[in-house]
């Protein structure tokens, strides 16, 4: 794990959408440079990106390979992803982690079981590793991908490649601009109707994306008796566990530390799941 900030050049910038865009460094330099011993991040994790002068911010791993190459993919939105944004191949930004606690992938997938997996707008960033390694592993998956008009369609290419031969990659727009007119939890229900009416099991449902989505999803799971698995967000300073930010009300939960993937047996725990989050000050309001 890189424990500190450290400052990396940024190898390649894809454009995925009008204010998205992915960002590919290679961190073997900081490896040798600080003698860091490496593991491979799993999907999910996350790290904390530092633009000089102006803020850290939490962003999670959307892409990593065996030659030390990761990415992240980012949606502008404020200051800091506005300077990330306007960043240029060979520039620095200084990254440490990977944070967090990553997917979990069942030890047992039988033939008939399938793994759905859910993502909103940006929220496929986390999404894209976990796909690459459910492919991997020869599970049978569906993928969802949520957004408001199809000018936010991000990774399509990507998810084309490897999985419209077998029919299943969805997109809903909520303007029906393409694919499944409508929400992706509309969606996400009438796959699992058909799914169980033709016999199958769903072993496991993946997602990151709004909380408003996701606390639906998990609603879903909840009645039909799936695991759910769901990336939240906080606001989030330290990113392993320290200063208490992004804790989550009953439970003490940090979401940097035990999450940022919470499962459905934690999330019924959680009282704050789907309502509320806290400011930079630590005072509660609702999502
Ligand atoms: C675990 C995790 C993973 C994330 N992964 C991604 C990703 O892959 N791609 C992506 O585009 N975004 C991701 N985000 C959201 C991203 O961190 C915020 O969009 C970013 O911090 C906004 O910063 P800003 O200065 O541009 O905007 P600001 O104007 O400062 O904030 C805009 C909104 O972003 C959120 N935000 C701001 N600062 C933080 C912070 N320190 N921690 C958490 N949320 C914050 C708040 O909701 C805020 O209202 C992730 C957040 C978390 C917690
Ligand atoms: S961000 Fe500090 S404890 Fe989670």
């Amino acid at each position: 794990m890189i424990k500190k900030p450290r400052m990396v050049q940024i190898s390649e910038i894809v454009q995925e959408s009008k204010d998205v865009k992915t960002f590919t460094f290679n961190i073997k330099s900081i490896l040798s440079n600080y003698s860091i011993q490496y593991q491979d991040p799993t999907p999910g994790e996350f790290l904390m990106v530092w633009v000089p002068g102006i803020d850290e911010i939490p962003m999670s791993l959307s892409g990593f390979n065996n030659n030390k190459d990761w990415s992240i993919t980012v949606k502008e939105v404020g200051e800091c992803t506005e300077m990330l944004f306007n960043l240029e191949k060979s520039d620095l930004v200084g990254i440490r982690g990977p944070f967090g606690n990553g997917f979990q992938i069942p030890e047992f997938n039988f033939n008939n079981q399938l793994n759905i997996v859910v993502g909103g707008g940006i929220g496929m960033a986390p999404l894209i590793p976990l796909i690459s390694e459910l492919i991997k592993l020869k599970i049978k998956i569906i993928v969802i991908e949520g957004v408001k008009s199809k000018e936010e369609i991000i990774f399509k290419k990507y998810l084309k490649n490897y999985l419209i031969e077998n029919e299943t990659f969805y997109i809903s727009t909520d303007d029906g601009s393409y694919g499944y007119k409508g929400f992706a939890t509309d969606l996400f229900n009438s796959i699992i109707e058909k799914e169980i009416e033709k016999g199958n099991k769903i072993n496991q449902v993946y997602s990151c994306g709004p909380e408003q989505m996701m606390y639906e999803l998990f609603h879903i799971c909840e009645k039909f008796n799936i695991s759910f698995q769901g990336s939240l967000e906080r606001m989030m300073r330290c990113g392993f566990g320290m200063c208490g930010l992004c804790v989550l009300d009953p439970s003490g939960i940090r979401v940097c530390r035990e999450g940022p993937i919470l499962d459905s047996k934690i999330l019924r725990t959680c009282t704050d799941f789907g309502k509320y989050n806290r400011d930079f000050s630590g005072k509660k309001n609702t999502i």
